[in-house]
């Protein structure tokens, strides 16, 4: 099993943390302040959840990074290169307060993401869905909730779809970064929030 490494602790980095921890899946979460700021949140999160410093968990052999999109960059400066492991991009180019959609030059964020992560085999995933509904159960529905992800490299985004299937999402490729990413962000692609559930 690959080890797991979040950057960002906030609503997202949590809710996919505490998606794992119900699988018993064991992860390291870091966020700017340090593990020991943690502390209280990992111990709600159970046993399998482990505090880090960001640079332990961008060493793991997969990386969600969930980081206010403005941050996004100081969170990921002055790490390694990623030398081929998979990074999880889960953020969107807008935060609060103002809402204000972030200029991307024409990108998809996921590209410019990209260029954040050198040597990263990177798939757009969890970045659609509420937290709520990313650390509630997939299946409460009486069917399986859908997860997107897209991505370039097709065994990284194997490897995240595995992982989807264990949290028990119904995961949808939507094909390369250029094309699945942009379905998904937000604002712009007509598919985040939709809580939409696969049955049978
Ligand atoms: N909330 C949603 O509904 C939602 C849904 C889907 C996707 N997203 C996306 O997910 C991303 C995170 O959103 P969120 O709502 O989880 O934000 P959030 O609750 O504000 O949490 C942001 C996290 O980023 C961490 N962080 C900031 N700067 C950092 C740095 N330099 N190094 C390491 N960690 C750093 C913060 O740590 P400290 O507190 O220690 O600074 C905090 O844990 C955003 O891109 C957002 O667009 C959000």
């Amino acid at each position: 099993m690959s080890s797991i490494g979040i950057i960002g602790a906030g609503q997202i980095g949590r809710a996919f943390a505490m998606a794992l921890a119900r699988n018993g899946i064991g992860a390291t979460l870091s966020n700017s302040r340090g593990p020991e700021s943690l502390k209280e949140i990992v111990a709600s999160l159970g046993p399998t959840i482990k505090a880090g410093t960001r640079e332990e968990a961008a060493a793991k052999d997969i990386v969600l990074v969930a980081v206010n999109w403005s941050k996004v960059s100081a969170a990921l400066s002055g790490l390694p290169d990623f030398a081929g492991r998979i990074v999880i991009d889960a953020n969107n180019p807008i935060e609060a307060p103002l809402f204000r959609p972030a200029d991307l030059g024409g990108r998809a964020s996921s590209e410019v993401f990209a260029g954040m992560v050198p040597g990263a085999r990177v798939v757009k995933a969890f970045n659609h869905l509420q937290p709520a509904l990313v650390s509630g159960d997939p299946r409460a529905e009486g069917g399986r909730r859908v997860m997107f992800y897209s991505g370039d490299d097709a065994p990284a985004k194997a490897e995240i779809g595995a992982l989807i299937g264990r949290l028990g999402f119904f995961g949808i490729d939507l094909g390369a970064l250029a094309v699945g990413a942009r379905l998904v962000q937000f604002p712009g692609g007509p598919l985040p929030a939709l809580n939409l559930v696969r049955f049978g």
